[in-house]
């Protein structure tokens, strides 16, 4: 049986590229592992805070020193960190947002990179602590980052992939749906996106 996370990062609902080519990803995932369970996480509908003060001072002092409200905080994160630890499949709807990710998504982010749960420093450096798992990046765009142009603008796909191969999540698979705002493109680029989508 298949753990399947599935991270939905877009503000909006209906009207979402992202969440279309995410849903389609795990649709595909759905019909070649029948037994699948699905764990949504929409960031769109539950907020993972701003990182504030209280949240640094928390995540970056010993558990036993904890107040309630610390442990409240740090028990939050690490529910989230779980579902990342559970799934062998992980989805993630990142488009691209002023040129990055959705602030839903860094936030998300800024609550899962926790030295000690996702990856651990060694002497030989930062080191990835989540295994033997398989990432989808689901990267919906108005213009086009795969090639000139605007290659050198392309920082939402590398930036989602390192952040998971800090965690140690390295086997990637990303589908593209880009230039949803060219005309001439944008009637049939969603479409050719889940078309081309492979369940490996
Ligand atoms: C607030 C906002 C910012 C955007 N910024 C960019 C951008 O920097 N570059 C780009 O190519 N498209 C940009 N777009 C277009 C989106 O990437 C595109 O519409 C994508 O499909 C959005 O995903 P969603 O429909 O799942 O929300 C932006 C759209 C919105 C609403």
């Amino acid at each position: 049986m298949k753990n399947i996370l599935h991270i939905i990062s877009s503000p909006r609902a209906e009207l979402s590229a992202s969440r279309k080519l995410g849903n389609a990803v795990v649709e595909k995932i759905k019909a070649k592992y029948t037994d699948a369970v699905i764990k949504e996480r929409d960031l769109a509908k539950d907020h993972v805070p701003f990182l504030e003060e209280k949240h640094i001072n928390t995540f970056f002092s010993p558990a036993e020193n904890y107040s309630e409200e610390q442990s409240e905080m740090s028990r939050y994160s690490e529910g989230l960190i779980a579902e990342l630890q559970e799934a062998d499949i992980i989805v993630v709807d990142s488009p691209m947002y002023n040129l990055s990710v959705p602030a839903t998504l860094r936030a998300y982010f800024d609550f899962t990179s926790r030295a000690g749960y996702t990856f651990k420093y060694s002497e030989n450096g930062p080191q990835g602590l989540l295994q033997n798992k398989k990432l989808y990046i689901a990267f919906t765009s108005g213009n086009i980052y795969s090639e000139d142009p605007y290659q050198i603008f392309d920082s939402n796909v590398p930036y989602v992939k390192n952040i998971f191969s800090f965690y140690g999540v390295s086997d990637v698979s990303v589908v593209r749906a880009e230039g949803l705002s060219i005309p001439g493109i944008m009637e049939t680029s969603l479409e050719k996106a889940i078309e081309g989508i492979h369940i490996d």
